[in-house]
């Protein structure tokens, strides 16, 4: 699945009367550039069909939860997972009291399951129905648990209802659920004022033209905040040396050297707020480089080598009032050499992280980093590297 610039929305239509106003409501989010993700009980197959769905949002509209062609190895899990909002309209009094009680037993409960099982992204539940089954404390009840819980409720409008009386219970207007969707995803974009620099992977300074000196970086922990600072509104230029698949970002450069990284920073950097430089720079090159390829029949070489630039520590001298992250990966006395690097390279906030680990560090979905600043040090403890990435975004956005 591919992020947007504007985000991922899943939208939950179940079984009543208003199901086919969230047409309304796809067509509006896909003008503006969202990918909408659609999901129906098979209640709400009887008002609209999944391939009017499907045809607005160019989505597949997901109607049976064990459709193996749902995208990713537990489709509903992956969904909920790429989304940064859940939208249920029209939601019927039997999906609220689903949701409220946590049974998963069709496409629009489950998803919303694995979508709500923590609160950080916003949940919005429209619902419509007759005033009398609006008003049964049966639905009052779950609507208030909901509540509770933190999910965004757009009340029904009053008037004339479907089944010919007037009450509660008209589903709130497509404006109106839009902008409320709208402001939602707005406040979980802390750093939408952002422009991000962010490096990942490592460097390689060629020994010939075959060989090269580089290091064992992924460039996972900087595509993962890559990612999570596109989720939160920043504007994103990921510069980077690998072939990781593209996490959403306005833009991305490629560097191989040391020096290749450096060029593109000087360009770069002084239009930037943020640097996160996650990137594993050589810190030493070898002074001369052979243009033809080197043989073992020409008998042993010594390679000598000089420092390359420190290019962070460069960048900092100048900064003005830019926020600069850096990482230190050590394999000992990791504290006290990134308190170190942290004041020596005048930065603003360091990511330590233990490399003599074998289950974090290079190469590995996981991590477990400390974040250190001049005033406090924090462990994100051994977590997915998106998860840790999440954390130390948090992080810079508490300071930035
Ligand atoms: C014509 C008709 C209209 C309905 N409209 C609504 C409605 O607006 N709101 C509601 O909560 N239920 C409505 N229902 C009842 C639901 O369709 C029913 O409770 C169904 O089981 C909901 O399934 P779902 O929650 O899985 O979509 C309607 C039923 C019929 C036959």
């Amino acid at each position: 699945m591919i992020l947007t610039a504007a985000g991922n929305i899943i939208i939950g239509i179940t079984g009543g009367i208003a199901a086919y106003k969230a047409c309304d409501l796809i067509r509006l989010f896909v003008k503006d550039k969202f990918c909408v993700h659609p999901v129906m009980t098979k209640a709400a197959t009887e008002f609209i069909t999944p391939l009017t769905v499907s045809c607005l949002s160019s989505k597949k509209t997901v109607v049976d939860i064990f459709d193996s062609s749902i995208e990713g190895n537990v489709g509903h899990i992956e969904l909920a997972d790429i989304a940064d909002l859940m939208l249920i309209a029209p939601a019927t009094a039997d999906i609220i009291a689903k949701i409220a009680s946590g049974i998963a037993d069709d496409p629009v409960s489950l998803i919303s399951m694995a979508f709500y099982g923590t609160r950080e992204k916003p949940f919005v539940i429209v619902p419509a129905m007759n005033y009398r089954m609006y008003h049964n404390p049966a639905t009052q009840k779950n609507l208030e648990i909901l509540k509770e819980r933190g999910v965004i409720i757009i009340d029904p409008e009053e008037g004339e209802l479907v089944c010919g009386e007037t009450g509660e219970g008209r589903l709130a207007s497509v404006d109106v659920i839009y902008n409320v969707v709208i402001k939602a995803l707005d406040e979980t974009r802390d750093m939408k004022n952002i422009n991000a620099i962010v490096t990942a992977g490592g460097t390689e300074e060629p020994i010939d033209p075959v060989r090269v000196i580089s290091n064992r970086s992924s460039g996972k922990m900087g595509y993962a905040v890559a990612k999570q600072l596109k989720k939160r509104g920043a504007k994103v230029t990921l510069i980077s040396s690998v072939d990781l698949p593209d996490p959403g970002v306005d833009e991305i450069a490629k560097f191989k050297t040391a020096a290749d990284l450096k060029d593109i920073l000087d360009s770069k950097f002084p239009s930037c707020d943020l640097l996160v430089m996650a990137a594993a720079v050589a810190d030493f090159k070898p002074k001369e480089q052979s243009d033809k390829k080197l043989h073992r029949s020409d008998g042993g070489i010594t390679i000598e080598l000089e420092p390359t630039d420190d290019i962070i520590a460069n960048l900092a001298k100048d900064r003005g009032d830019r926020f600069i992250v850096g990482f230190a990966a050590e394999s000992e006395y990791m504290i006290s050499r990134a308190k170190s690097k942290l004041e020596s390279k005048g930065l603003d906030m360091i990511i330590a992280n233990d490399i003599s680990r074998s289950d974090i560090g290079f190469g590995s979905e996981y991590n477990e980093v400390v974040v250190l600043d001049k005033n406090c040090e924090k462990t994100i403890k051994r977590d997915l590297k998106i998860n840790i990435a999440k954390g130390i975004v948090d992080e810079i956005a508490s300071m930035i």
